[in-house]
């Protein structure tokens, strides 16, 4: 059992070394809008504080290398392996770097504990991206960092929306816009003139985002109808919910959120041992909770209204039987 409240990690020392390429990509979590994001409906979303660092460093072998040291859910790094390997090759091809004739070796760390749900596998491709960029010279800004991160993302979501990619190298309260048509979406960045509490919660289960997806797109395609219902109530209640985060109105952004897991049961991506953390949450005083990310496993994020309450409610997760809980805070 850990607990991280988002100590921010002292990397000026690796990026003041010429003898490596250092870069970092934040951890997320999605507080309206999972899978509706990928139909082109808004996303409100948040940028966490913990990280995922790469180190890149060049060896006369050929081919590259991988030492993931990063911290993990039990099995996590294993199910994900192959999609790894795809999303490596995605972003050094994304920048021009060919491992034929120059040996790559890619250590991975940082206090970002892997789990569906967190924004690891898009942190570890925007690290990725900043380290090649700093070991190559590569000249990249952040708008090229986040498009070779949604290359890598490829490999982990099949057709990511961009939304992961996006808070994974701004950070920030975030609201996502994909654009469907294949042009740049667009998101904005919100202000909060106050500051916000979440806890995050771990099942353990380790999803696969394409599996899920996937699964969503096919009941949508057999039954459009059924679909298009439950996105007609997001449609509004993402905009209510965004309008009570700006008024700080938490007690209304928690009502919003508590309905917004609703609708992702109907959409078949929560599960029980979500559905049973959110339980949890809500009765021990949280404001709203719902699952967040991919869905049938992955995390629960909660919605708080201080950090006496975020300590409660955490205490009461560890207790009945979250993988790893995390406090995390926005805003001011
Ligand atoms: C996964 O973190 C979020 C999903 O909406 C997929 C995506 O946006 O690409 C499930």
């Amino acid at each position: 059992m850990f607990k991280s409240k988002g100590e921010l990690i002292d990397i000026t020392q690796r990026i003041e070394s010429e003898q490596m390429g250092v870069g970092t990509g934040f951890g997320k979590s999605i507080l309206f809008g999972e899978h509706f994001v990928v139909y082109g409906l808004p996303a409100l979303a948040v940028g966490i504080d913990a990280q995922t660092i790469a180190e890149v460093t060049t060896n006369e072998s050929m081919g590259w290398t991988l030492d993931d040291q990063r911290p993990a859910m039990p099995g996590y790094k294993e199910k994900k392996l192959d999609e790894q390997k795809t999303s490596i090759e995605n972003v050094m091809k994304y920048c021009g770097i060919d491992s034929s004739n120059k040996g790559i070796h890619i250590k991975l760390e940082g206090d970002l504990v892997c789990a569906s749900g967190i924004g690891a596998s898009a942190a570890s491709c925007v690290a990725l991206a900043r380290a090649l960029n700093e070991e190559f010279n590569l000249g990249l800004d952040d708008e090229n960092i986040n498009e070779a991160a949604y290359e890598g993302e490829k490999g982990y979501h099949g057709t990511p929306s961009g939304l992961d990619n996006t808070l994974s190298t701004y950070g920030g309260l975030v609201w996502y816009v994909r654009n469907l048509d294949g042009g740049a979406s667009t998101f904005d960045r919100v202000s909060l003139k106050g500051s916000v509490h979440l806890v995050i919660a771990s099942t353990g289960l380790t999803a696969s985002t394409i599996e899920v997806v996937g699964d969503v797109r096919s009941k949508k395609e057999k039954d459009p109808e059924w679909f298009e219902k439950i996105a007609k109530e997001y449609e509004i209640l993402v905009k209510d919910g965004l309008d009570a985060f700006r008024a700080l109105n938490l007690e209304k952004a928690g009502i919003m959120m508590d309905r917004n897991h609703q609708l992702l049961q109907q959409l078949t991506v929560s599960c029980k041992e979500l559905d049973d953390l959110v339980k949890i949450a809500k009765d021990n005083g949280a404001l709203g909770a719902k699952m967040t990310g991919t869905g049938r496993g992955g995390n629960m994020v909660a919605l708080v209204s201080d950090e006496q309450s975020a300590n409660k409610i955490s205490e009461a997760l560890e207790k009945d039987g979250a993988a790893g809980v995390w406090i995390t805070r926005f805003g001011l």
